[in-house]
């Protein structure tokens, strides 16, 4: 048996060496086949338009999506290592991250017994992703629950077809590029859950031991929902939109009803999260106070908003300006202030950007998790990753139908000049703090915006 030498070097009693052998990198990945059937452009060679539409999603490109190659590798935006991330705090290892985001690749692996390292999956360009190939190639996806806890993602609750048929919802006819089967599964949210749900592993044997909390729950908030008959709609009810009238789902083939968009529109849609909610504002006058009160409802998603991800969150800001334009002081109470994780600023300056919204009039729609204390400050962590997290610290999503009332109290300056209150709701896709610590632009997107004048005749 040839032995590795670097690999010896790597045993316990080297423990100096233990930095450097955390350096070495994962073994080599073969590259996905260009124009293969895992390819999904070979798919989009006939099937043009579905190939457009998926190109263009966040589903169809999430191995360019530098954020996910970041935040496996722990590192920033400029490529250093910064730890922030999951093999900063779990070095050398793979964990079970590749599963959801290299799913084929993942799946073959493992019948051979080994794991994938996402970071080198993904600079080996190994596999094609979320692709065409591996949804349509499914043949059974499982929801699995022991106890209190689910067993996720594709290696536990996927089997692959494997007979070289693609497996489709039973709109075609025949294919000169493939054999077909028909599988009403793939209209079933439950084939989503596979990725849609996430059961951190849990790290009971690190220092910091990770409990395994659900930290993607998307699925099964729609389904306790949905059960309930206060959902009405499937996934892709809602996320792959029926195109009008009759298309072509093939070039040349003959034109279809109910075909559904390949595109997966959700947080990064503006008008799919615009209208996802109402906000409506109301205002009266109090002795010297102006009361504003606020209400908004979740019209519009089949579970929480933001829908998932625990670094996501909604949030209102409230402001209201004197007839100069300047801001009103808030006497109400701390309800009506935003929370820390809407931005506090630097930490050692206190200097405070134009996002940096943590107690300030407004509120914060989010389900972040919490971590244990860090080791070397003792702070307790909010608004990171999942993988180490024991609890959801606290969630305030957006139910469906369920209208959240805020209440905020600001004082009136003297004499009888209207006043302007703006009330803004953004999606902002990441922790302001977390998101400046790794150099990562941050877009508030615009939900709902509402502006009243109020006179005081
Ligand atoms: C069970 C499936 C699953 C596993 C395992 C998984 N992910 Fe994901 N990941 C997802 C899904 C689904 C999303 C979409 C996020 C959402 O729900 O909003 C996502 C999103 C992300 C994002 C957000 C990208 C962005 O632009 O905001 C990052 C980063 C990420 N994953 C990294 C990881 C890392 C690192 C691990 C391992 C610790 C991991 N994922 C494990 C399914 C998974
Ligand atoms: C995340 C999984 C997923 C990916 C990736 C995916 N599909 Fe689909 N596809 C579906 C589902 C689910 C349906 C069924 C939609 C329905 O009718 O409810 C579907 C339906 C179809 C249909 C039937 C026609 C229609 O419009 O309903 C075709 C053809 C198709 N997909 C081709 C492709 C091609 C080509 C690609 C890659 C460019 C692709 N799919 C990528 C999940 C996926
Ligand atoms: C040579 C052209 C060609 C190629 C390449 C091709 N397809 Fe198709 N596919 C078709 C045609 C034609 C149909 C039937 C369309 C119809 O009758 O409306 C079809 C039908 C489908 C259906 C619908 C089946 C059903 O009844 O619901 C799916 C899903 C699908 N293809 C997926 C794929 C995937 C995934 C790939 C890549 C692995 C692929 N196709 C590659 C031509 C092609
Ligand atoms: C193999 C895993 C996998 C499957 C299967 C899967 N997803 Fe995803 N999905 C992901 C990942 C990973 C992301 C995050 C991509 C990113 O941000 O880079 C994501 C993102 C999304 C988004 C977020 C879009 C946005 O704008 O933020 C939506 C919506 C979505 N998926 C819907 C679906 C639906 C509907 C299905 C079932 C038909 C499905 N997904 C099946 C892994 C999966
Ligand atoms: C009734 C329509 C509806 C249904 C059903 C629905 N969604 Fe959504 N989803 C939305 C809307 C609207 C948004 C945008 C608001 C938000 O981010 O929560 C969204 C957002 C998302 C996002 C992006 C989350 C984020 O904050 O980045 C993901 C991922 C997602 N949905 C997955 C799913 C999955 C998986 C299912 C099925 C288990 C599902 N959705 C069912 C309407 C729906």
């Amino acid at each position: 048996m040839k032995r590795n030498p670097i690999a010896a070097l790597c045993r316990p009693a080297f423990l100096l060496l233990l930095a450097f052998c955390a350096a070495i990198p994962a073994r080599a990945y073969d590259p996905a086949v260009a124009g293969s059937a895992d390819d999904p452009q070979y798919c989009g060679a006939c099937h043009q338009r579905i190939y457009k539409e998926y190109s263009q999603s966040v589903m169809g490109s999430d191995l360019q999506n530098p954020i996910v190659y970041q935040f496996f590798t722990a590192t920033n935006a400029r490529g250093e290592k910064d730890g922030m991330g999951y093999q900063g705090f779990f070095p050398g290892q793979a964990g079970d991250c590749a599963q959801c985001h290299v799913p084929r690749l993942v799946l073959k692996e493992h019948k051979a017994g080994r794991e994938v390292d996402l970071g080198q999956a993904i600079r080996d360009k190994a596999d094609f992703g979320i692709s065409c190939n591996y949804c349509h190639g499914i043949e059974k996806t499982v929801v699995k629950k022991e106890g209190t806890r689910y067993k996720t993602g594709p290696v536990n609750t996927v089997t692959l077809d494997g007979s070289g048929s693609v497996r489709g919802p039973g709109k075609g006819g025949k294919s000169p590029g493939h054999p077909i089967k028909v599988d009403p599964a793939l209209r079933t949210s439950e084939f989503c859950s596979q990725c849609h749900l996430n059961q951190e592993e849990g790290h009971a044997k690190t220092r910091n031991e990770g409990r395994g909390v659900l930290a993607i729950s998307t699925y099964e908030d729609w389904k306790l929902l949905y059960d309930k008959g206060i959902v009405r709609q499937t996934c892709q009810e809602c996320h792959m939109p029926l195109l009008p009238g009759r298309q072509e789902i093939a070039v040349g083939a003959p034109k279809r009803h109910g075909a559904r968009a390949h595109s997966f529109v959700g947080a990064h849609d503006p008008a799919t999260l615009r209208d996802s909610v109402s906000l409506d504002l109301t205002t009266r006058i109090v002795g010297d106070e102006l009361v504003v009160t606020t209400v908004i409802e979740n019209i519009g998603a089949g579970h929480g908003i933001p829908g998932s991800g625990p670094i996501r969150a909604a949030l209102l800001k409230l402001d209201v300006f004197d007839a100069d334009g300047n801001v009103l002081s808030y006497t109400g109470d701390k309800n009506g202030l935003l929370h820390p994780l809407a931005g506090m600023g630097n930490p050692q300056t206190g200097q405070r950007g134009p996002q940096d919204w943590g107690g300030m009039p407004g509120r914060f729609y989010a389900k972040p998790l919490q971590s244990p204390p860090d080791p070397k400050t003792g702070q307790p962590r909010l608004g990171v990753g999942g993988f180490q997290a024991e609890k959801v610290a606290f969630d305030t999503t957006l139910k469906p139908f369920t209208p959240d009332r805020g209440e905020f109290r600001f004082k009136l300056p003297p004499g009888k000049t209207p006043v302007k209150v703006v009330a803004r709701l953004v999606y902002r896709w990441a922790p302001i703090g977390l998101a400046t610590a790794k150099g990562w632009k941050v877009d508030d997107r615009p939900m709902r915006v509402v502006s009243r004048t109020v006179e005081r005749s």
